[in-house]
């Protein structure tokens, strides 16, 4: 069977030389090569979650996918939660809360918009105090961005209140600036815009979210985020860790610090500036995307002012959206059909990772063909 070249909102596409680093032979994770590899990882990881080198905040990486970070952030707070709700993994956090047992609170928009930050100052000043305010960057589901900047400034009254976002379809796509925008706790798993397999995620804390751990009581074992932060900067994991993805991400931080993941023309620069340029590639593939809706009349569903860096989703009112994605895939293209109750209505094409515009001009052409041979 021939794979389809995927253009789904994550897992996206891994270069063969990240595929390579997975073959490697195995180390011992305990062993001194573990040390060195987990220690390739923190100037890379740093960049992505924007952070001065004298910023207190912490990096991590842990083996599991970001859901379990989503848990991981409750279990390390007080009790009172409210999650900003617009979309499907959103909304995920939101019954993580409550499985948890926490007094959790929700703000919901309609699926496509964002929760204003009128609302969220509203809500915090009826129902607050709250012990953590959750948020997703980029719904996946409908391709909303929510700026980090708009919750931050609406907390500027709430200074004790933790902030958490999940940053899965966003970091290493968009700029990220864990300090200046009041972060507590932010994640990503890696199979979105790090272009990786799916298998572990990277994690980042403020000094005063892991100060706050401590005095939680029933923590747990594999998602305690103390052990797995204690552990990383000791340069040790809690439990074995995905030994070969923590390979295949050290060289893609490098690859990307180095420039190596850039257009042609932008080889040339390197650290921030390296990845500031990936932002813009990110941000010229959403430009794309949506004049090609444009000239085929279709519409992005969120407003676009929200369109996120990494997923457009678009409206599919006057085609057959079933008969894109077949067609497509016929083609050698794979996207995605609409999330949930959007199935049919809307479709994904995911721009995120290490894709090229020249990657994404030839599906967007095969796009034209398909809708071409559609009745009208
Ligand atoms: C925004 C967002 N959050 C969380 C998740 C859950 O990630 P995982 O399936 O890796 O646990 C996803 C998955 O697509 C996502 O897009």
């Amino acid at each position: 069977m021939i794979l389809a070249m995927l253009w789904i909102p994550g897992p996206t596409e891994v270069r063969p030389e990240l595929l390579a680093e997975c073959a490697r032979s195995m180390i011992g994770h305990r062993s001194a090569a573990m040390t060195e590899l987990i220690e390739r990882l923190d100037p890379g990881l740093r960049l992505a979650f924007g952070l001065e080198p004298d910023s207190s905040s912490q990096v991590a990486v842990h083996s599991a996918s970001a859901t379990a970070m989503m848990e991981a952030a409750l279990i390390g707070c007080g009790p009172r939660v409210l999650a900003l709700v617009n979309g499907a993994f959103s909304r995920r956090w939101f019954q993580i809360a409550q499985l948890l047992g926490k007094d959790a609170h929700a703000i919901e928009a309609n699926w496509g918009e964002v929760v204003t930050s009128d609302a969220l100052r509203q809500k915090l000043d009826v129902d607050g105090p709250f012990d953590a305010v959750t948020f997703v960057s980029s719904e996946t589901s409908t391709g909303t961005l929510t700026a980090l900047d708009s919750v931050a400034d609406a907390l500027i009254e709430h200074p004790d209140t933790l902030l958490f976002s999940d940053l899965v379809s966003y970091i290493a796509a968009a700029p990220v600036d864990f300090d200046a925008n009041r972060l507590d706790f932010a994640f990503a798993g890696v199979q979105k815009a790090f272009a990786l397999p799916p298998g572990v995620s990277v994690v980042c804390a403020s000094e005063r979210y892991l100060a706050q751990v401590e005095s939680q009581p029933r923590r747990g074992f594999y998602l305690d985020p103390m052990r797995f932060f204690t552990g990383h900067a000791k340069r040790k994991t809690p439990a074995t860790p995905c030994i070969p993805l923590y390979y295949a991400l050290a060289k893609q931080l490098e690859d990307i610090s180095s420039g190596a993941t850039l257009p042609e023309g932008e080889r040339h620069l390197a650290g921030a500036e390296a990845w500031t340029a990936r932002f813009a590639k990110h941000v010229r593939m959403r430009a794309m995307t949506i004049a090609w809706a444009h000239s085929h009349g279709l519409e992005l569903f969120p407003d676009e002012a929200h369109g996120s860096p990494t997923v457009s989703c678009i409206r599919g009112d006057s085609i057959d959206v079933a008969a894109l994605v077949t067609g497509l895939a016929e083609r050698g293209f794979e996207i995605s059909n609409g999330y949930g109750e959007l199935k049919g209505l809307t479709f994904r094409i995911g721009h995120m990772g290490d894709h090229t515009e020249d990657g994404l001009g030839e599906l967007l052409a095969a796009a034209d063909e398909v809708l071409a041979a559609q009745p009208v």
